[in-house]
């Protein structure tokens, strides 16, 4: 597996990709666009902060790619519809440097509060002055903190150890978190008019940019103190420095960027202004963080090329990794019973539905339905379908998907049934694990018991004595040995349904020699990745 790493990440984080022989990692940082559009097709994985734009443009060229690891929390550079449209799985690390903003939070904030950096200036430019850094006290003024998140939260606690009282607006969370926190929730209005100090610590999105704009500073108490540790853009930038230039805001502590690095006049004028205290996007420059966040991705990257489970995917329904854990085979199961069916039913499929009777139904099957159903459409489409695409490709497709489950089963402890409902009729399948094997054991409406095999062929025909040696002889000749055989008919000299595990494909001529041979009214050959 190839990895390319585009921004700067720690290397002792990334010490476990770099063991792994499975794994060439390319560190090649300061890459141009147009560099990086030629590379990408190469790679497998990318791992980035948030210097790269890991956007539409970028996932066009990515031909092999299969996961964006983002050694941060922000996603905001990474186009994740676009990479979900395409099956690429998105990775976070979103607790390894949590700690690291929050203290940067404090630690911008004192130094706004204390002048820290203009009296550290004054100093060593020679001067011995006072009067001028006389600064604030944050003990028994009121935080405002906008988003009570991972880091929120860790600010909120700070803050209260420095005895400030604390009031969060947060519309996501629940009363009960704000007050194991020590805070209490308002609305922004109420939290605009009372704090002493305000700090965004909420994503950036279509619904928080510009969520602090000139009618919020014009609500704000004379002297008011900002902190944005967050994302560039959640506040105003352009609101943010008219309200230092009127006076209105005391001063403001900005680490982040609507522009990185920024290069507007606005934010040359903002970060210049006497009163800000800017630091170039350094929330998580701890070497702890960076080693933390590099190694979750470096893991989440391991857990792919293992096909285990990834933890932080954002593109990836969550599921408890115990259930996960539980459900694996029934989702390897599932995979199974989608792509037998994927090649035996008519084409055009309208609606699928999954079906869970006995003890597994207890739990939540999602991860079942949504591994069952990616081995279903993977053969519809040139595009790989996995867990991350395949409810979209299913939708695009008009392809509707039903699950149905119940404790209650008549003859195996616990059965996937996939029903594929086409112009041309209904197409049935059921599985069930037998000491954690799959087995097939109902196709259309017969009976059957088999394990499914790398290469099968299945036959349908009106059942009459000799044919099951004719199909052996033909076989036979085409030096094609069987290894299991399974026989299912609705009765004597019914229809029968034949079902053979076989050694090596069938080639087209063979097929035809068994169809004339028996009268098929059916035959193909199935082929399932081992
Ligand atoms: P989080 O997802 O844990 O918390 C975000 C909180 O914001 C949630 O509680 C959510 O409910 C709340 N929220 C969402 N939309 C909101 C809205 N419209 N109004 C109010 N609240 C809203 O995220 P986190 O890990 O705490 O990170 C918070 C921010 O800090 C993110 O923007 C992240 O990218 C940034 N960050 C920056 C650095 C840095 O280097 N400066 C480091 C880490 C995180
Ligand atoms: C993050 O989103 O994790 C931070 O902004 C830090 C980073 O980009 O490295």
């Amino acid at each position: 597996m190839k990895v390319i790493v585009t921004d700067e990440i720690s290397e002792k984080g990334l010490e476990l990709l770099q063991k792994d022989p499975r794994v060439q990692l390319d560190v090649r940082l300061g890459l141009r666009k147009a560099e990086l559009h030629q590379l990408i097709g190469d790679y497998d994985a990318i791992i980035t902060r948030s210097g790269t734009q890991v956007d539409a443009e970028l996932l066009s060229h990515a031909k092999k790619l299969k996961m964006v690891a983002r050694a941060g929390v922000g996603i905001d550079n990474v186009d994740v519809p676009a990479a979900s449209e395409r099956g690429i799985i998105v990775v976070n690390a979103p607790f390894g440097n949590t700690n690291s903003a929050a203290e940067h939070t404090m630690a911008v904030l004192l130094a706004l509060c204390r002048n820290v950096p203009t009296a550290n200036d004054s100093l060593k430019g020679g001067q011995w002055q006072r009067a001028p850094f006389t600064g604030h006290e944050l003990k028994q003024k009121t935080m405002g903190i906008i988003g009570l998140g991972k880091v929120g939260g860790r600010v909120a606690l700070r803050s209260r150890a420095f005895e400030m009282d604390v009031v969060v607006y947060d519309p996501y969370i629940s009363e009960k978190r704000a007050s194991d926190f020590g805070t209490r929730l308002v609305s922004l209005d109420q939290l605009v008019g009372t704090a002493d100090v305000i700090s965004v610590h909420t994503p950036l999105n279509g619904e928080t940019l510009g969520l602090i704009k000139a009618e919020h500073f014009a609500g704000m108490k004379d002297g008011v103190l900002i902190v944005n540790c967050a994302r560039g853009g959640i506040i105003n930038e352009a609101a943010m420095l008219d309200a230092l230039e009127s006076g209105k805001v005391a001063g403001a502590a900005f680490d982040v960027w609507s522009e990185e690095p920024p290069a507007s006049d606005i934010l040359k004028q903002l970060i210049a202004h006497p009163r800000m205290v800017v630091t170039p996007h350094l929330g998580a420059n701890t070497f702890e963080a960076q080693t933390n966040v590099a190694v979750d991705v470096s893991r989440e990257i391991l857990n792919m090329l293992d096909d285990k489970p990834v933890e932080n995917a954002v593109n990836i329904a969550r599921f408890d990794p115990d259930l996960m854990a539980q459900m694996r085979p029934f989702m390897e199961l599932a995979a199974v019973l989608g792509d037998f069916i994927s090649q035996l039913a008519p084409e055009n499929p309208g609606k699928v539905s999954f079906n869970y009777t006995g003890k597994l139904a207890a739990h939540d099957c999602m991860p079942i339905t949504v591994a069952g159903l990616a081995a279903l459409l993977n053969r519809c489409t040139d595009q790989e379908v996995n867990m991350v695409n395949a409810n979209l490709v299913a939708e695009r497709r008009g392809l509707v998907v039903e699950q149905s489950r119940s404790t209650e089963s008549q003859f195996f402890s616990n059965l996937i049934t996939l029903n594929l409902e086409t112009p041309q009729g209904k197409r049935t399948i059921a599985g069930t694990l037998f000491e954690g094997t799959p087995k097939i054991v109902k196709m259309r409406d017969f009976d059957t018991d088999f394990t499914p095999e790398e290469h099968m062929l299945v036959l349908t025909y009106e059942d009459r004595p000799g044919l099951i040696g004719r199909i052996g002889t033909i076989l036979g000749e085409a030096e094609v040995n069987i290894g299991a055989m399974n026989l299912g008919r609705r009765g004597k000299g019914g229809e029968a349904m034949v079902v053979l595990s076989i050694d090596s494909p069938v080639d087209e001529e063979t097929l035809a020699r068994l169809s004339e041979a028996v009268g098929a009214r059916f035959v193909k050959a199935v082929y399932l990745k081992p």
